[in-house]
């Protein structure tokens, strides 16, 4: 019975061609600095015109602003040859960085939009088929085209906003005496609000390729894949897009409300970089400061829109010294990172004062001050007597992802400040 499903489906569809570009913020011409930029998402579509000879189902599946699947099938028909046919349909991604392959496996959802036509209707069903496979029928939603692109991009401006939201209830709590893990795990209580995502802290590839390297599943099912990198990092970037989707559609207070999530983002890394300045006696000049962690999450050597750069920027603009370590991040990315002309405009002063190590022990020696910017596991369990009693004195250790021992470390003689609660 199955079986006879499968290959009828498998005849009569055409094959299905995934779009997994990436789509920058785009650095030049109109929407500057909050677009995204589709030159990618529109040479795979040209390619796919040129080289296809029969029908197509094209699926879209990097994140897009509303309305980039119109753009596609626009390209598509433009060049369209005798008898193919295509469809477009919008299938946004939501892997995360070191959870993708489950995310894969085991998505809470997956969602496909089309066009609301008979022919629309069918291409859902053909790609509903490829995903049931592995997929339980009631986690695949259909929808239209344009409410299944905006979704992604309204996802992912959820996420940032759970994030600023307790963020900036993390400077109340600092001000008040509230701890913001117990306000999160309180509010987090409330079924309806859920505790995911509540957690106070400091604040992705050109050439497209056409990849036939496709596993014996995916043959089977005659999937392929244009593709660039298949996750892309959270995405102050979505929330940009999104910021100037609400500009282009006259709608300005929608537009600022959702650019009131990424000042708060900015807010946080700043106020957590003062933070640092002021402790420090209110100059870190020529003193020596271990970052721990320049990944933007653990358990990915990702380094995009990572909070530790604007960390390091704000303290090499007081002519801080850093010694920087990350379990992943290789050399050549982080100072390609730190010398980015929007976070430097001299690559020989990141040169002069910054040292990456391997060794975070070696990184933390004869500093004034530790900095944990990434939430990795191995640094909870650290030697931190050894640590403390390698640095300068007073030492001070600013925990920026509140994962360390607070407590157990100021027994050592460390000076510890955090986010969101005043130790
Ligand atoms: C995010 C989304 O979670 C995915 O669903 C989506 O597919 C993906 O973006 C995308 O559009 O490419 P990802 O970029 O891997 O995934 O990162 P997240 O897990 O969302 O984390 C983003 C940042 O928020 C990280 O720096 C993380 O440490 C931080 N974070 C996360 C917090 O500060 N607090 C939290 O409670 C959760």
């Amino acid at each position: 019975m199955t079986a006879n499903i499968y290959s009828s489906v498998q005849i009569n569809t055409p094959s299905k061609i995934f779009i997994c570009v990436n789509t920058p913020t785009k650095n030049y011409g109109v929407g500057k600095g909050r677009a995204a930029d589709l030159k990618y998402i529109e040479s795979a579509a040209r390619m796919i015109a040129t080289v296809s000879t029969k029908s197509k189902i094209v699926v879209e599946k990097s994140t897009v602003p509303v309305k980039a699947a119109e753009s596609i099938a626009n390209i598509l028909k433009a060049n369209v040859k005798p008898g193919v046919k295509y469809q477009v349909l919008s299938n946004p991604e939501f892997l995360a960085e070191g959870t993708a392959v489950k995310d894969l496996l085991q998505p809470d959802r997956v969602l496909i939009g089309g066009d609301q036509t008979p022919e629309g209707h069918e291409a859902i069903q053909a790609l509903c088929w490829v995903y049931g496979h592995w997929v339980s029928k009631d986690r695949i939603i259909t929808m239209n085209t344009w409410s299944s692109e905006l979704s992604k991009l309204a996802a992912n401006a959820f996420l940032a906003q759970r994030i600023s939201s307790i963020n900036a209830m993390s400077a109340i709590c600092e001000s008040t005496g509230a701890d913001v893990t117990e306000v999160a795990h309180a509010v987090g209580m409330d079924t309806r609000i859920g505790n995911k995502f509540l957690k106070a802290s400091v604040g992705k590839c050109p050439v497209v390729v056409i990849d036939t390297r496709m596993n014996s599943k995916l043959k089977k099912i005659s999937v392929m894949v244009v593709f660039q990198d298949l996750v892309a990092a959270v995405s102050q970037k979505d929330v940009l897009n999104l910021v100037y989707l609400c500009e282009c559609l006259n709608l300005p207070e929608v537009a600022e409300y959702w650019q009131q999530v990424i000042n708060i983002n900015d807010y946080q890394r700043r106020r957590f970089a003062n933070k640092i300045i002021e402790c420090l006696f209110n100059t870190v000049t020529n003193k020596n400061i271990a970052i721990f962690g320049f990944a933007f999450k653990k358990d990915t050597g990702d380094t995009r829109e990572s909070a530790a750069i604007y960390i390091c920027k704000y303290l090499m603009d007081e002519g801080a010294k850093l010694h920087i370590y990350d379990p992943k991040v290789e050399e050549k990315q982080l100072i390609t990172e730190l010398t980015h002309p929007a976070i430097s405009d001299d690559p020989s002063r990141v040169k002069e004062l910054v040292t990456i190590h391997k060794d975070p022990y070696k990184a933390a020696e004869n500093t004034h001050a530790l900095v944990v910017c990434t939430e990795w596991d191995e640094f909870i369990n650290y030697d931190y007597e050894k640590i403390y009693g390698s640095m300068l004195k007073p030492a001070f250790l600013f925990d920026g992802r509140i994962i360390l021992d607070h407590q157990k470390l100021m027994g050592l003689g460390f000076n510890v400040i955090t986010i969101g609660k005043r130790l």
